[in-house]
């Protein structure tokens, strides 16, 4: 028999199994939740006695765990709680300030930096709009930037992403900050490895900003995949900020629109890219022998002896800084140089592709615990 709980001072019984969120749900008491798997952080509350077991704290930043906090969708009680809406995270004003179609299928929305509100690069949010509906963003910008970016994919239906197409001026609630998928300052020398299709460039986006930014040294390789070129919305800006980071490689993955997607920029110093132009792949480096991504022939796999790269940078590699190639993202990471023992790995987006990477990446050699996930999860329905 499943014990006793108590939310907010009133007890409830749980039946075996059954979890915080769904007994209190079937006892007519609502706790806001929207992934119910444990990714979103929505539900989460805080147990003012008693111990919530350890699955239900995955997840949840360190600070909020020592506050008792835990995700009421993944707790099945092993003894007496006393429960309540946790207080600890933090709410915040704010408005939308800009709204930019990106795509006809992502917008940038810009929202002022509410007074007090910190986080790291590559965290997400909790929006809640007018009338309590509440959906997770991840941030693209750093802090200290002047507003905070999100990238948004609009859904057909979306509650969200809908009224935000014209909620330019208008009042919002942002929560946070959460997730563990972000940028740490302290390892400049680290290779970073970053991937992500749609939306999920936004957070890689956002720890790619603070890396440059703290001058990381070491190689920062950063994937985007979708299935047309228009879904690469932010390619353009990728280039340019490649050409101005010597250590950033960026790589587009399209499964169509083959006719664009043999183009590369070769690395500053190359001919060419002082103008920002474009250069169509010379086919160099396909021929070069090198385990590049770039440069493969589609379809081959990781030769071993490309691990031991660990570090070859682009800066020094003569390596083209951006390409764009009709392969499939999987191949194109795991034909990647880097050695993906030393890299911290981000991988954000497509739950599936998520999950897939993630479990490819570890068995080609990256310690679970630098691999950062933030796999954008639909609604429970
Ligand atoms: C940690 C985290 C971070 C996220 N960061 C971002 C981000 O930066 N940018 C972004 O665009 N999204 C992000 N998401 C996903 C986003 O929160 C959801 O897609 C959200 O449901 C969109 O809200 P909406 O109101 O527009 O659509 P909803 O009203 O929730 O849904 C409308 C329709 O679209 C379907 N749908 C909604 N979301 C998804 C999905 N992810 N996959 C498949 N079908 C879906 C629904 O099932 C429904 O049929 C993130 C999710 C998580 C868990
Ligand atoms: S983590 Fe519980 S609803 Fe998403």
């Amino acid at each position: 028999m499943s014990p006793r709980v108590h939310f907010a001072g009133t007890p409830y019984d749980l039946l075996p199994g059954e979890t915080l969120l769904g007994g209190l749900a079937r006892q007519g008491v609502s706790i806001p939740s929207f992934c119910r798997t444990g990714v979103c952080q929505t539900c989460i509350v805080r147990a003012t006695s008693g111990q919530p077991p350890r699955e239900s704290q995955v997840g949840v930043a360190g600070a909020l765990v020592q506050q008792g906090c835990f995700l009421a969708c993944q707790c099945v009680p092993d003894g007496p709680l006393e429960v309540e809406l946790s207080d600890a995270i933090g709410s915040f004003a704010t408005r939308v300030a800009r709204v930019e179609g990106l795509s006809h299928q992502v917008m940038r929305v810009e929202l002022e930096v509410p007074e007090g509100f910190t986080f790291r690069a590559g965290q997400f949010v909790q929006l809640e709009r007018e009338g309590g509906v509440t959906r997770p963003y991840s941030i693209a910008s750093i802090p200290g930037a002047k507003r905070l970016e999100l990238h948004v994919k609009l859904h057909s239906g979306g509650v969200m992403s809908q009224w935000l197409r014209w909620a330019e001026k208008q009042p919002i609630t942002l929560r946070g900050p959460f997730g563990e998928c972000f940028y740490f300052d302290n390892e400049l020398d680290r290779p970073l490895l970053l991937a992500g299709t749609g939306t999920g460039l936004a957070p890689l986006l956002g720890v790619t900003r603070a890396a440059l930014a703290a001058g990381h040294r070491g190689p920062i390789h950063l994937y985007h995949g979708s299935s047309t070129r228009a879904g690469l919305y932010l390619f353009d800006e990728l280039r340019t900020l490649a050409e101005a980071a010597p250590g950033l490689r960026v790589f587009g993955s399209v499964l169509e629109a083959p006719e664009e997607a043999t183009t590369t920029l070769p690395r500053r110093g190359a001919s060419g890219v002082g103008s920002g132009s474009v250069a169509p792949s010379s086919g160099k480096a396909a021929s070069s022998g090198r385990a590049t991504a770039a440069g493969k022939p589609i379809g081959a796999g990781k030769p071993a002896s490309a691990k031991g790269a660990a570090g070859a940078t682009a800066s020094t590699t003569g390596e083209p800084r951006c390409v764009l190639r009709h392969e499939t993202l999987d191949k194109l990471i795991l034909a990647d140089p880097l050695d993906f023992f030393q890299c911290r790995v981000y991988l954000c987006g497509d739950p599936g592709l998520v999950q897939r990477l993630r479990k490819r990446i570890y068995l080609s050699g990256a310690p679970q615990a630098r691999i950062h996930c933030d796999p954008f999860v639909a609604p429970a329905s």
